[in-house]
C-alpha cells in the first residue's frame, strides 16, 4: 500500500444519475469497533465495517497487538479481544499506510501499555504533525521517540501504569480527544478531555456502549468536559456500522451538479457532528429529502434522496466546520458550480491532512478553469451558475482520496475530461466509489 505503480483515471461530463445506492461503512465507527472489540474479552461481531485500506489498517494492526480478528465470507467479522491492559508487543514496525485515525488513536492505546510500537506510513501519512498526540500521551507517561517536527517514523513506548490526565484540546481535533480518552482506558483513576468546540463523538458513544464509565458535561458556552474512569472492563458487542457521510458526501454533490439527477444514497449516517455538509448544501438550495429516519448501531441514519439542483453561493459559518471537516473539498466543487460567491473560513486544519486540501483544491480548482482565491484558512470560489466547467487538466492527488474523488466529480460537469493522476487512493476509504458511480450512470 505505501509503494504502487500510479493509475490516472479520467472522468467527463456525466449523462444524468438515476438509481440508488448503498455506502460503505463509516471509516470513524470502523476503526473504532476494532479497536475496542480487540480490548473486549470475549468475541464481539461487526457488520458493515468498511474494508478500506485505512481500516485494514488498523485490523492487522490489532492482529499483531494479540487480537483474533477474521472476516467470515457473509462479510461479519468476529473480533476476540485480549482485555484492557492485554495488549501485546508487537514483532515488527505496524505500517499505518495513509491512515491518520489508525496512526493516532493507536499511540493513545499504546501510550497506557507496557509494549514499545514502532509505526510508520506512506509519503502522505510522514509529512502529517503527531506532536498534537505526543504532547498529551507523553504527560500521561508514554516516551514518544519521533522523526523530525513530530512526523512519521515514530516509536512510543508505553508506560503501565500511566498517569491519568486532564487535557485541554487546543485544536479541534477529535483524534487527538480519542487518543486521550484511549489510553485513558488502561490509566488508574480518571482522565479527562476537555473540548471547547465540539467535534466527532463516536468514541464516546463506542466507549460507552462497549461498558466503559465515561461522562460528558456540556457548558452553558458548549465546552465539553469528558471523563472516563480507567482500568475499564470492556464487555463484546454486537455492531452495526452505518454508512459513511463523508463518502455520500461526493454522491451528494454529484447529484446536486449534474444535470437531470435524481438519487438515493441509503444507509447514510446522519449523526450531528457529521452531518454539516447536508445543512450548508440545503441553504445553497440543494433538495436533499431525508427518507425513513432511523438508528443503526447507536447512530441517527437515513436515506437521502438527492435532486439536481440550481446552487446558490454562500458564506459558510466557521462554527460548523467541524461538522464537516473532511467535506470541504467536495463542497468546494459544488461551489464552483453555484450562482455567485461563496466564502470559506476557519479552515486552518484542512491544510494538515493528507494533504494540505486548501492548496491542493485552489491548485486544481484553477487548473480545470474556477475562479478561486485562496486565503491562509478558506477559499474564495465565483461559481459559473451552473454552466459546466472548462475542465481538460490533470489534478495532482497527493496521495489523498477525497481530492481524487472531489475531481472526479468535477469531472462529470466538465466540458473536457478531468484526469486524476493516480486513482489508486480512494481505496483507502471508497473503494467501490467507481463501482457505484458507473451503476448510476445509463
Ligand atoms: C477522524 C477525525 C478527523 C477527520 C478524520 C477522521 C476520526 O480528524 O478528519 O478523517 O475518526 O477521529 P482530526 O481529528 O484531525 O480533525
Amino acid at each position: 500500500m505505501t509503494d504502487h505503480n500510479a493509475t490516472p483515471r479520467s472522468f467527463s461530463a456525466s449523462a444524468p444519475l438515476q438509481g440508488r445506492i448503498r455506502i460503505p461503512g463509516d471509516k470513524s465507527i470502523s476503526h473504532r469497533s476494532l479497536m475496542l472489540s480487540a480490548l473486549a474479552i470475549g468475541e464481539s461481531r461487526v457488520t458493515g465495517l468498511l474494508e478500506g485500506h485505512d481500516v485494514l489498517a488498523t485490523a492487522a494492526a490489532m492482529r499483531a497487538m494479540g487480537a483474533d480478528i477474521e472476516r467470515r465470507d457473509d462479510g461479519e467479522w468476529r473480533i476476540h479481544g485480549v482485555g484492557v491492559g492485554g495488549l501485546l508487543q508487537p514483532r515488527e514496525a505496524l505500517d499505518m499506510g495513509n491512515s491518520g485515525t489508525s496512526t493516532r488513536l493507536l499511540m493513545g492505546l499504546v501510550a497506557s501499555h507496557p509494549i514499545t510500537v514502532t509505526f510508520t506510513g506512506d509519503a502522505s501519512l510522514s509529512g502529517r504533525p503527531m506532536g498534537r498526540v505526543i504532547d498529551p500521551l507523553s504527560q500521561m507517561g508514554a516516551d514518544i521517540s519521533a522523526s523530525p517536527g513530530g512526523r512519521l517514523p515514530l516509536m512510543v513506548r508505553g508506560l503501565a501504569p500511566a498517569i491519568p490526565l486532564s487535557y485541554r484540546l487546543p485544536m479541534a481535533s477529535a483524534q487527538v480527544k480519542s487518543a486521550v480518552l484511549l489510553a485513558g482506558l488502561n490509566t488508574p483513576g480518571i482522565t479527562e478531555v476537555i473540548e471547547p468546540v465540539p467535534t466527532r463523538d463516536h468514541s464516546e458513544r463506542m466507549l460507552k456502549g462497549f461498558g466503559a464509565t465515561l461522562e460528558v458535561e456540556v457548558e452553558p458556552d458548549g465546552t465539553r468536559w469528558i471523563s472516563i474512569m480507567g482500568e475499564a472492563e470492556l464487555k463484546p458487542q454486537t455492531i452495526v456500522v452505518p454508512g459513511d457521510p463523508s463518502s455520500a458526501a461526493f454522491f451528494i454533490v454529484a447529484a446536486l451538479v449534474v444535470p437531470g439527477s435524481d438519487v438515493t444514497i441509503a444507509n447514510v449516517g446522519l449523526n450531528p457532528t457529521r452531518a454539516g455538509l447536508v445543512e450548508v448544501l440545503r441553504a445553497m438550495g440543494g433538495d436533499i429529502e431525508l427518507l425513513d429516519a432511523r438508528e443503526v448501531g447507536g447512530e441517527p441514519v437515513a436515506d437521502l434522496r438527492v435532486r439536481h439542483s440550481a446552487l446558490q453561493g454562500i458564506e459558510v459559518d466557521p462554527a460548523i466546520v467541524p461538522s464537516m471537516i473532511d467535506e470541504f473539498p467536495i463542497l468546494f466543487v459544488a461551489a464552483a458550480l453555484a450562482e455567485g460567491r461563496t466564502v470559506t473560513t476557519g479552515l486552518d486544519e484542512l491544510r494538515v491532512k493528507e494533504s494540505d486540501r486548501l492548496a491542493v483544491m485552489a491548485t486544481g480548482l484553477k487548473a480545470i478553469g474556477v475562479r478561486v482565491e485562496e486565503s491562509e484558512d478558506g477559499l474564495v470560489i465565483d461559481g459559473t451558475g451552473g454552466e459546466p466547467l472548462p475542465g481538460g487538466a490533470t489534478i495532482a492527488g497527493h496521495l489523498d482520496h477525497r481530492i481524487c474523488m472531489s475531481f472526479a466529480v468535477a469531472g462529470l460537469v466538465s466540458k473536457t475530461p478531468v484526469t486524476i493522476d493516480d486513482i489508486a487512493p480512494v481505496a483507502t476509504s471508497f473503494p467501490n466509489f467507481e463501482a457505484l458511480l458507473t451503476g448510476l450512470q445509463p
